[in-house]
């Protein structure tokens, strides 16, 4: 039996963790598997019932299961309250928490969805891994205000053994894509870049058949929209690798089917879409729960070695696109001739759809 802490969180969070988790029970039944789900609270649902963005409980809910999957979390509700009582502190607290610092964004374009690709040149698609450092850099480093509040300070620091660990994930995962890594950092100006670099140089002997190279972020930024194609695996640091992961989810055009892992030495792994909350259309059966559906079978895949359900599950939701069937969100501006055609699918109907492609795979 495999044990799911399931945080649905806040907005459109508990929209698309019920459909991921109907779609786990399809897998379940198919496959003959056992989950057992335990749904517990974080970020503004969380500060409304117990006043913390993250009670202990839910912790320990996660590190007793064998994996979370996470919905999102945040709002303008919460907006106003101070730094350590947001509902992003939930996050960053789980992430620290389960110790998860490999953080793995794949940002693939569908060719079904090609036409929502923003660049002028998608025919190649575009299929890259970020490898994000996850519990360290300048998102934990110290922080804080001079005592007459007009200076503000964050540190961005790292340690080899910190590093080592990402940069092997990142090794690893090259060797299993098209093996070419390239680190992605600011070496020119920050000393954290130049140990990263130190490290890379003294693992790089280790992986002969991965092809290493480096990149200033900026300029990585610039080639992520001129030539996205160039690039197989990103490995970076905590907060680069938020921005250009952002980034590169944009160029799928896609942003609501994206999904993540994020993993640590052996412990539960924490599963969630990449996008946010949108607490415009929270409740209105109109969000996409493909990449949450999607992150669950990541979850399959990585924390409970499923390779063969995780595969039905993506197979599933490929059938899904290609019969025609699209959320508003990737509708591609379509919306009154999908109508027409029967093929617009709310929240709930995309759920069902994957689950009947699964079934009938
Ligand atoms: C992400 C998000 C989070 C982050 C926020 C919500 C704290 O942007 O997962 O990318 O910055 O890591
Ligand atoms: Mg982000």
């Amino acid at each position: 039996m495999a044990s799911i802490a399931l945080i649905p969180g806040d907005g459109i969070g508990p929209d698309i963790v019920r459909e991921a988790v109907r779609v786990l029970s399809a897998v379940g039944e198919i496959f003959s598997r056992k989950f057992e789900f335990t749904e517990t609270l974080a970020g503004g649902a969380a500060i409304d019932k117990t006043g913390e963005p993250l009670p202990r409980e839910t912790l320990e809910v996660c590190l007793g299961s064998d994996a979370a999957l996470l919905g999102a979390v945040g709002g303008p509700k919460w907006d106003t309250l101070p730094g350590k009582l947001r509902p992003e502190q939930a996050l960053l607290g789980l992430r620290s928490g389960l110790g998860v610092f490999a953080n793995l964004r794949p940002a693939r374009m569908f060719p079904q969805l090609s036409a929502a690709c923003p660049l002028r040149d998608c025919g190649s698609g575009l299929d890259i891994l970020i490898v994000r450092e996850l519990t360290g850099g300048i998102y934990f480093g110290d922080r804080g205000r001079s005592a007459d509040g007009l200076s503000a300070w964050d540190t961005e620091k790292y340690s080899a053994p910190e590093i080592d660990r990402i940069l092997k994930i990142g090794f690893e995962s090259a060797r299993r894509r098209h093996k070419k890594l390239c680190l992605v950092d600011k070496a020119n100006i920050l000393e954290t870049s130049r140990l990263w670099r130190e490290r890379a140089e003294a693992l790089r002997g280790g992986y002969p058949d991965v092809a290493l190279s480096y990149m200033y972020v900026d300029n990585a930024a610039m080639q992520l929209v001129r030539a996205p194609s160039q690039f197989d695996v990103i490995v970076t640091g905590n907060m680069f690798g938020d921005i250009l992961s952002d980034e590169a989810s944009q160029i799928t055009g896609s942003i609501g089917m994206l999904a993540s892992a994020s993993l640590g030495a052996g412990g539960p792994g924490l599963f969630e879409p990449i996008h946010g909350t949108a607490p415009d259309i929270a409740g209105k059966d109109i969000a996409n729960p493909l990449a949450t559906i999607l992150s669950a079978a990541m979850l399959l895949r990585y924390s409970l070695s499923m390779d063969r359900e995780a595969d039905a599950v993506e197979n599933a939701v490929n059938a899904v696109l290609d019969a025609g069937w699209r959320t508003a969100d990737i509708a591609g501006g379509d919306l009154e001739s999908l109508k027409q055609q029967g093929r617009l699918a709310g929240t709930r109907q995309m759920g069902s759809l994957v689950i009947e492609a699964l079934r009938s795979a």
